[in-house]
């Protein structure tokens, strides 16, 4: 049983999403040598992704969190609107900011994200996205790093949730579509 009775198929595995992981890492350190790099994680989805993606990055560099709801507890779209529930613990003014996301799908999101920090003066805002459901844009938002565009299918794993589990899955699996109204346990 798990999280695989729930899954139609596996779209990205382990082996693949940690290779990539390491490719970003690497440019990142490239592009952030002599910076004031500082890594803003988006809750909760983005915590898997920030954790081994910060372990790839060889420059110095800070973490900080917030967190944005922009789906709503047992939705499985994007609705648009934006809510931020909780906000950094620091001033980034002067900071060279990359925010780390797991999923661009509206893009609504990131848009009110990078809004509201470009607006603290920061020395330079940037994003990395671990997975681009591009079919799906709406806003206008450019993906500094990407680490791989996918179809529009509901996948869940690597911090990614169905219903608030199976974040810790290791893997980018597809839901399978017999749950798409049916809560999962
Ligand atoms: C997801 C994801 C992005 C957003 C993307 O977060 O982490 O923040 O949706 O969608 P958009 O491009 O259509 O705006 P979610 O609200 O599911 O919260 P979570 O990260 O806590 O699971």
């Amino acid at each position: 049983m798990g999280w695989q009775q729930y899954a139609s198929k596996i779209l990205i595995d382990e082996q693949t999403l940690q290779k990539r992981v390491a490719e970003l890492g690497a440019e990142i350190s490239r592009d952030y040598a002599g910076k004031n790099l500082l890594l803003v994680c988006v809750l909760k989805g983005g915590v898997v992704f920030l954790t081994d993606l910060m372990r790839q990055i060889t420059v110095p560099h800070r973490i900080d969190f917030m967190a944005i709801s922009s789906y709503g507890t047992g939705a499985r779209e994007s609705t648009g609107v934006v809510r931020i529930l909780m906000d950094l613990s620091s001033d980034i003014q002067g900071q060279d900011v990359l925010i780390v996301e797991d999923i661009i799908d509206t893009g609504h999101t990131l848009e009110y994200i990078l809004r509201l920090l470009r607006a603290r003066g920061p020395a330079s805002l940037k994003v990395c996205c671990l997975l681009d459901k591009s079919e799906r844009r709406q806003a206008n938002i450019e993906v500094d790093y990407l680490g791989f565009s996918i179809p529009d299918e509901f996948v869940f794993g690597y911090g990614l949730d169905v219903d608030e589990l199976y974040r810790e899955v290791p893997v980018i699996a597809v839901l399978d579509p017999r749950y798409y109204d049916q809560t999962v346990s």
